[in-house]
């Protein structure tokens, strides 16, 4: 049979919400190559493209550590908060990595390899751990409203 429309009157299935932010780590990483490919030759189509990252990032954490952490916490045994804490550390991490790469871009440094190795290793570790043990647990038995939420 041939494979039609899914129901809703055309609506797009929406993904649960650990396919989701899987997703987003990888639009984010290609916003990030971009830039990176384009610097230092072409600072003005490479700024815009750090800042998007910039952005993207942050508004990514903030979801995390404001929705998706708390009811991973609430819901699982006090041993999750492990994983949690150190996912938080993680993140100021990041957010400190992230501050000094756009310091050096926006002052238009050529080299920015130092700080681009540094959110590059943070960010894997946290990235796979995140894949491998957080975001699965969205996307197991939930109830529907929590695996369409935020
Ligand atoms: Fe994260
Ligand atoms: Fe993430």
């Amino acid at each position: 049979m041939e494979e039609g429309p899914a129901p809703g009157a055309g609506a797009e299935p929406v993904a649960p919400l650990g396919e989701r932010m899987e997703r987003d780590h990888d639009r984010l990483n290609d916003l990030w190559d971009e830039a990176r490919r384009l610097w230092p030759e072409d600072r003005g189509r490479s700024t815009p493209l750090f800042e998007a990252f910039r952005t993207g990032l942050l508004h990514h954490i903030r979801e995390e550590e404001e929705f998706m952490f708390p009811l991973y916490e609430s819901r699982n045994a006090a041993s999750a908060k492990y994983l949690t804490d150190f996912l938080r550390e993680e993140h100021d991490q990041i957010r400190s990595e992230l501050e000094s790469l756009l310091r050096k871009v926006l002052a238009g440094v050529a080299d920015l390899e130092p700080e681009n190795t540094r959110l590059t290793n943070v960010l894997w570790a946290h990235n796979t751990r995140e894949e491998g043990l957080l975001y699965p647990w969205f996307d197991e038995d939930r109830t529907e409203g929590e695996r369409l939420a935020p």
